[in-house]
């Protein structure tokens, strides 16, 4: 398939804590690499607000952020290909967040797996079903879903984790075109991205690296140093130096994996089965990811040491990213009926449901000299035909009679059906026509 121009991919970083190597490999990396690719038009964001559910602590918060920030551009984001900001500075992401918010089912968040894992947790320990959860974990998905319709995303690289959150988003946005579109796509739809080919990286315990478990390599925490610690910390298997050693499933190796070349891959565990010790496979690994990470580090340190820059560029990106949210907000708005009063266009009035059509009786003068009436259907073809008149007033007191008594008056009245018409159709027309007298 050839790949449409100008996909937008976009993702969020949930700006809680440091950064870990296992988030470069995974999640920076590729990413960066991905935004350099023609075609791809991409969007990267410190999700902010949703580290405040997950965290009261200012300082933390805002720390993490800055961190994660410095970490995305010394990694080589380049920020005039790509529109780098933080989510809480583009206040139409809330704002459309309740858009959303509106037309999003409870039952549908009820099922979504982080309030799951909470309710379920709070079940097994034999407590209230919601302790603990706060609405801002609850809604979680819907300012997810905001984030990435804000910017008709095409694309969201996630983990596997996120993959429900994506389709919950969908589902909005095809609520909400559906209910507001009027045959228009406001939102395009967009699809997870799960990277298959991306290592998911063990930690020190062979487990996956993740700060919950303890077990991570700091991306730059500790300098050169702290990595070397990190290292002489995976866990190995007890073979000693020449003895030949297995390679495969070794967190070590996959570790080394991510940042070598082929060749180097294949040396490494040759150099395993023949026995290298753990000690020195260690300082090899330790040199591998150095030269990688050890030029960003020294990006990274100066960035730290002027928060003021990353400010200016992260205002810069907030800048356009606002210049394509704002105006598709200000659509939105419009939609749903948040409209201004003073607009000189104004969108057009919905129209009034016509009146239900009546029947009408007409008078009026033939030229013989003499008054008549007739009654013509609510469609216009003619029901009833009267006789000619010497006066105009007891053309007017006939139909002013049919109309008080409808049918009854009938009979007596001096006129006849119009050729072809049943005389139930005369009798419903004459009844509509009192019913709206009476009314
Ligand atoms: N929920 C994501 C995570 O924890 C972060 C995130 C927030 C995100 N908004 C997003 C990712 C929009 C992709 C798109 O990993």
């Amino acid at each position: 398939m050839t790949q449409r121009p100008n996909q937008r991919v976009l993702t969020g970083i949930t700006t809680t804590g440091t950064l870990h190597l296992g988030n470069y490999v995974g999640a920076i990396r590729p990413a960066i690499a991905a935004s350099r690719e023609a075609g791809v038009e991409s969007f990267f964001f410190m999700a902010d607000y949703h580290a405040l559910i997950k965290c009261d602590d200012p300082e933390r918060i805002n720390r993490s952020r800055l961190e994660i920030a410095a970490t995305w551009l010394a990694a080589g984001l380049d920020t005039s290909r790509v529109t780098f900001y933080r989510q809480s500075d583009i206040p139409e992401i809330p704002e459309l967040t309740w858009l959303l918010t509106c037309v999003t089912s409870k039952g549908q968040m009820n099922r979504a797996h982080a309030y799951k894992a909470a309710t379920d947790a709070n079940a097994a320990a034999g407590e209230d079903l919601d302790a603990g959860v706060t609405m801002g974990l609850y809604s979680y998905p819907i300012l997810m879903a905001a984030d990435i319709l804000m910017f008709n995303a095409h694309r969201v690289p996630v983990g596997r984790d996120q993959v429900q959150h994506i389709e919950m988003a969908r589902d909005v946005a095809q609520r909400f075109n559906h209910l507001f579109g009027q045959g228009k796509e406001f939102f395009v739809l967009p699809e997870a991205n799960v990277e298959e080919d991306v290592a998911l990286l063990p930690g020190l315990d062979g487990r996956k690296m993740s700060k919950s478990y303890d077990n991570s390599i700091p991306l730059f925490e500790g300098g050169a140093k702290g990595l070397k610690e990190a290292i002489a910390r995976i866990v190995t298997d007890s073979k000693l130096p020449g003895e030949p050693k297995d390679p495969e499933g070794q967190a070590l190796v996959t570790i080394y994996d991510a940042f070598a070349t082929a060749a180097q891959r294949e040396k490494f565990r040759a150099d395993l089965r023949a026995g290298l010790a753990w000690g020195e496979a260690k300082q090899q690994l330790f040199d591998l990811i150095e030269a990688e990470i050890a030029p960003l580090r020294s990006r990274y340190e100066s960035l730290m040491a002027h928060p003021e820059r990353i400010e200016a560029t992260l205002m810069e990106g907030a800048a356009k990213a606002r210049a394509i949210a704002a105006p598709l907000l200000a659509e939105l708005r419009q939609a749903v009926g948040l409209r201004s009063f003073a607009a000189r266009v104004e969108a057009p009035a919905p129209v009034k449901a016509a009146k239900a059509a009546l029947p009408v009786f007409k008078q009026y003068r033939e030229a013989d000299g003499l008054f008549y009436f007739k009654l013509n259907g609510a469609d216009g073809h003619l029901l009833l035909q009267s006789q000619g008149f010497a006066g105009g007033r007891e053309a007017g007191q006939w139909v002013a009679r049919l109309k008080r008594e409808g049918a009854a008056a009938l009979a007596e009245a001096p006129l006849h059906v119009a050729e072809g018409v049943a005389a139930a159709d005369v009798a419903a027309a004459l009844a509509a026509l009192q019913a709206a007298e009476a009314a």
